[in-house]
């Protein structure tokens, strides 16, 4: 008979056993109908300013993109035509981070075309894969055809939450607001620096929506009432948090937006000087919702980075404020034949105070085609902080 010690030594063994079974069960190959589970890769956080002083952000605006190698290529040349498809934009995407390397990507919206998949998930997975085996930090908000498949807008926000490195979210947890894929990110100065802990830099991001009938026409969506409301309370909150943590009054840390569609006013710009193309019409929302107003009143905002029409790529200034399309990115999203598919690249560069880095100074802006050169066009300077001395 064995004693109660060597049972007790055996029962040891086997229970230590069973946890580590558990444990390597979780880690490696939990299994649901069949899939491994994924466990959520993060970035290093918080977002912030590097040693030198810089944050850079690349704009990818209208992917399009469909199932991948079987998806044609749109408005190339002739010649382009044979070998052109979805992966083209795997590339240009791939290139665009190595040549860049940003601190952020922005997807703005139509990141898939969703008539072209018939697999929403698996189209989402293989646009960002470049940016998910890149470890970029990466955050993406919804355009109109993003949902047009088999996910609705709330079920690719989400997915789009859970994908690696994303920072995307869906809405604000308390509040009752329109769309899906509202949310604000904030970077935080330099390491070391006084403002360490502090945000300089916040990004905010907005749902445009898709289509909506009004009175009997249809039209495309717009910001609603319920975002620009929440959008205020937390510009608000970025701007009374910077007053106390300082003695001396301070300008509030800028902002940047983010959202598809264009507002009405954006067609004004045709009429003023604008640094870009504009080649097409403005196709947005017959619905002025007041958003201009709103970025105007809130003050924070010095740019708004959007998408929806391929063909446009400039930037122009609305009563102060910036409106900057990123030009279309995908090859499967029309453009013209000839004309090179294009990101934008967005520069915030700290100021130097006597021995530190102070909050954001300038901000500037370039976009680089996909030519042979990867040629650096349009670079210009967004806003520049008042000087203090
Ligand atoms: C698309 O990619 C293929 C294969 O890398 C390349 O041969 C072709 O030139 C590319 N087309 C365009 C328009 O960039
Ligand atoms: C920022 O937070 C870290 C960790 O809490 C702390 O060690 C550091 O002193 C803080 N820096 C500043 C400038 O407040
Ligand atoms: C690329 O650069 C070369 C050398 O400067 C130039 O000859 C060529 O025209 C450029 N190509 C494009 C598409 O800009």
């Amino acid at each position: 008979m064995e004693s109660n010690r060597t049972v007790n030594w055996k029962h040891s063994i086997l229970y230590l056993a069973f946890i580590y079974a558990i444990l390597y069960f979780l880690h490696t190959n939990l299994l649901l109908d069949g899939h491994p589970i994924h466990i959520k890769k993060w970035p290093h956080l918080p977002l912030r300013f590097r040693h030198d002083g810089t944050f850079k952000i690349l704009q990818v605006a209208d992917m399009h993109f469909g199932a991948g190698l079987i998806t044609r290529c749109r408005d190339v040349l002739p010649s382009q035509f044979p070998y052109c498809s979805d992966l083209n934009t795997t590339r240009f995407l791939k290139t665009m981070i190595q040549l860049e390397n940003p601190d952020f990507v922005a997807f703005t919206g139509d990141n898939i075309f969703g008539p072209s998949t018939s697999d929403a998930a698996e189209s989402l997975l293989k646009a960002f894969s470049p940016v998910m085996e890149s470890g970029v930090p990466w955050a993406a908000i919804l355009g109109n055809h993003d949902q047009e498949s088999t996910m609705t807008r709330q079920e690719l926000m989400y997915f789009l939450s859970l994908m690696d490195y994303s920072l995307s979210l869906t809405n604000p947890p308390s509040e009752d607001i329109d769309g899906f894929g509202n949310y604000d990110l904030s970077v935080y100065g330099a390491p070391g620096s006084h403002l360490a802990n502090t945000s300089v830099l916040n990004l905010f991001f907005l749902d445009s929506g898709d289509r909506e009938t009004v009175e009997g026409v249809r039209t495309y969506g717009w910001i609603k009432e319920s975002q620009l409301h929440w959008l205020c309370s937390v510009s608000q909150g970025h701007q009374g948090q910077n007053q106390a943590a300082e003695t001396r009054p301070v300008d509030p840390a800028p902002a940047l937006a983010f959202f598809h569609i264009p507002i009405p006013e954006v067609r004004h710009l045709y009429y003023q000087k604008i640094v870009g193309q504009f080649r097409e019409g403005v196709a947005c929302s017959m619905v002025n919702s007041g958003v201009l107003n709103t970025l105007v009143s809130i003050k924070d905002v010095k740019a708004v980075f959007i998408g929806h029409d391929h063909n446009n790529d400039f930037c122009g200034n609305l009563e102060g404020i910036w409106f900057c399309y990123g030009g279309g990115f995908g090859y499967h999203g029309y453009g013209r034949a000839g004309l090179p598919r294009r990101g934008r690249v967005i520069l915030a560069e700290l100021g130097k105070g006597d021995k530190d880095w102070t909050g954001v100074e300038r901000i500037t802006t370039w976009k680089r085609l996909d030519d042979e050169n990867l040629s650096k066009i349009d670079e210009q300077v967004l806003w520049e902080s008042l000087p203090t001395r």
